[in-house]
This record gives structure tokens, C-alpha cells and sequence, in this order.
């Protein structure tokens, strides 16, 4: 990129493991890809102190529209779509790092209306899901019949709660189905777990996330990668089966490979207009 050109200006919203490595590479990396980081918020501030210069944090996130950012990222929690989803994008592209905060219905209707609205696009980073370009594809040419995501990983790498937390405490010994059903009903269950799933049921809205069917399944001999596997089925006897298999370190709720996925995610949103488009 010619340094006359103009940089596209990046916010990022959450400083935990995915918000703190996109600052890093912002800061290290961003130039030479035509970005600059616009701001940082944290829910805790202090967690800026002593990494994030002052000039770049954003205090409230209702004073978005001020920093004229080109793009923001959220890598915090589900509700920050859901609260402040719309907001920004009235003021920029919006990449949504936690989809699952889209299996709520009003939530999605609301972000889709917005992008449209305002001509900005709804981002869906493919996370650990492969081939989702070539299922939004099948899914665009009505060709799409049936799409089942399963993940697996080490009974540590769950940040889980109630009934499915019990259930995992249980697979210590031995493979457990967690959960096996639509998506819908699974990502208030288990949100920072199946946030691929919530990609793939974005990627086929003709499906989407109540005929998108997942399978969570914690597995003891998985102690070092997470598996996802897609299962696609198509008109005409068409079918796909992928397995990914995604190193993570002990008890890590994030492969190493997603960290290198969602970089590669923010390169590709340079502005589709008012569309989602899964990148
Ligand atoms: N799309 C994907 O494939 C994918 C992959 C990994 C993680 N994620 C999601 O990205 C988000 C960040 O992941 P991470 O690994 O960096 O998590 P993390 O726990 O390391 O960091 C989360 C950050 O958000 C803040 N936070 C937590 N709850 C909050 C709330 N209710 N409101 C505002 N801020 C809150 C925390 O203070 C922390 O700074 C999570 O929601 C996670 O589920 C998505």
C-alpha cells in the first residue's frame, strides 16, 4: 500500500486473548495491510494501563461514532452485539468476533436491518469453520438441504455452566455428547464454545440457526487440538464431510490456529456494503 493512501482506522472492543493479539498485530502489522488501530475499550480499563497509549482509549462505547473508526471488532462477550450491535453499525463496518449473540432472533433481524440500512457490513468471521464460503455458495443457489457442525474438545477447554457443565465433569473417562440439536438452543448454553457453529448458521441463512444442527461432544483424549467436522448435504445426492483438526494448548477454549483465522478475517473487511458477509 502507497502511505499516501488512506488507512482504513480499526477499533477494537475487548483486550482479553483475541483483543490483545489484534492490537499487537495492529500496532506491529497494521501499516503494511493499509490499517491503523482507531481506539481499544475494555470493559476494565485498567487493563489498558501500561499497553494501550491514552489517545486510543475509548472510554464509553456509546461515544463510538466519535472516533471515526472504519471498522469495529468486537472479541468481548455476546452482549456487546446485542446492546451496542446497532450503534456501530450506523458508524462502520461492524465484525461481530462473538456470533453466537446472533442466535438470538431480534438480535440478528436487528444487525441485518442495520447493516442494510446504513450501507455498512455485518462481518461473521469463519473462525475454525472450513469451506463456509462454499456453503454460503450451495445455500445462495438453493442447493443447500441439511448442514450439521460437530466440535469436540478436551473436557477442560469448556466454559461451562448448569446442566451441560455437569455433563462434561462427567467425561473425564469417557467421550460425552454434550449437546446434539439445533444451534438455536445452544449457543445461550454454551457461548464461547460454539461460536463456529453460530458462522456456519449465518453462512446458511436458508438453514440458519434452527435448522443448522449441531454436536458438542467432550472428548478426554483430545488433550491437545479441538476438532470440528462439517457434515453438508446438497441437492442431487451432493455431499461434503470436512474434519479440521485444531491445535490448542491444555485446557485452551481457543485453538492457536483461530488467533492467525480472525487476522486474516479483518484483512478481508475492506467494506461489502450493506450486507453480513462471512470473512
Ligand atoms: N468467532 C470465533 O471463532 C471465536 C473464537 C474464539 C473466541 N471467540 C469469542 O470472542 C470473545 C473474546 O474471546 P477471548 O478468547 O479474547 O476471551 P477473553 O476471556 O480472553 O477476553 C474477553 C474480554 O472481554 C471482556 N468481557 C467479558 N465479559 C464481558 C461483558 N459481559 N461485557 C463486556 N466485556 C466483557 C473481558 O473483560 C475480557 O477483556 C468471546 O466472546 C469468545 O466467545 C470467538
Amino acid at each position: 500500500m502507497s502511505g499516501g493512501q488512506k488507512k482504513r482506522r480499526v477499533g477494537i472492543v475487548g483486550y482479553g486473548h483475541l483483543g490483545q493479539y489484534l492490537v499487537k498485530q495492529l500496532r506491529d502489522n497494521g501499516v503494511q495491510h493499509g490499517l491503523e488501530l482507531a481506539f481499544v475499550w475494555n470493559r476494565d480499563a485498567r487493563k489498558l494501563e501500561g499497553t494501550v497509549p491514552l489517545e486510543l482509549r475509548l472510554a464509553k462505547l456509546t461515544n463510538v461514532l466519535d472516533w471515526h473508526a472504519d471498522i469495529i471488532v468486537e472479541v468481548a462477550h455476546p452482549c456487546i452485539a446485542q446492546e451496542h450491535g446497532e450503534s456501530f453499525l450506523k458508524a462502520a463496518d461492524f465484525m461481530v468476533g462473538s456470533p453466537t449473540a446472533l442466535a438470538d432472533v431480534g438480535t440478528e433481524q436487528k444487525l441485518r436491518e442495520a447493516a442494510r440500512r446504513a450501507g455498512h457490513t455485518l462481518y461473521i468471521p469463519s473462525g475454525a469453520l472450513w469451506g463456509g464460503q462454499d456453503i454460503q455458495r450451495l445455500d445462495r443457489g438453493g442447493m443447500l438441504q441439511a448442514l450439521t457442525v460437530t466440535m469436540a474438545k478436551h473436557p477442560d477447554s469448556f466454559r461451562l455452566g448448569g446442566h451441560l457443565g455437569e455433563l462434561a465433569k462427567g467425561a473425564r473417562q469417557k467421550r460425552v455428547v454434550l449437546y446434539k440439536g439445533p444451534v438455536r438452543q445452544l449457543c445461550p448454553l454454551a457461548p464461547n464454545n460454539v461460536n463456529t457453529m453460530a458462522a456456519a448458521c449465518m453462512a446458511a441463512p436458508s438453514l440458519g440457526f434452527d435448522g443448522v444442527q449441531g454436536c458438542l461432544i467432550a472428548d478426554p483424549v483430545l488433550s491437545n487440538h479441538h476438532v470440528v467436522e462439517t457434515e453438508v448435504t446438497g441437492l442431487g445426492g451432493f455431499s461434503v464431510h470436512t474434519r479440521r483438526k485444531n491445535p490448542a494448548a491444555s485446557g485452551a477454549v481457543t485453538g492457536e490456529a483461530t488467533f492467525a483465522a480472525f487476522w486474516s478475517s479483518l484483512l478481508v473487511c475492506q467494506g461489502h456494503g450493506g450486507q453480513v458477509f462471512l470473512c
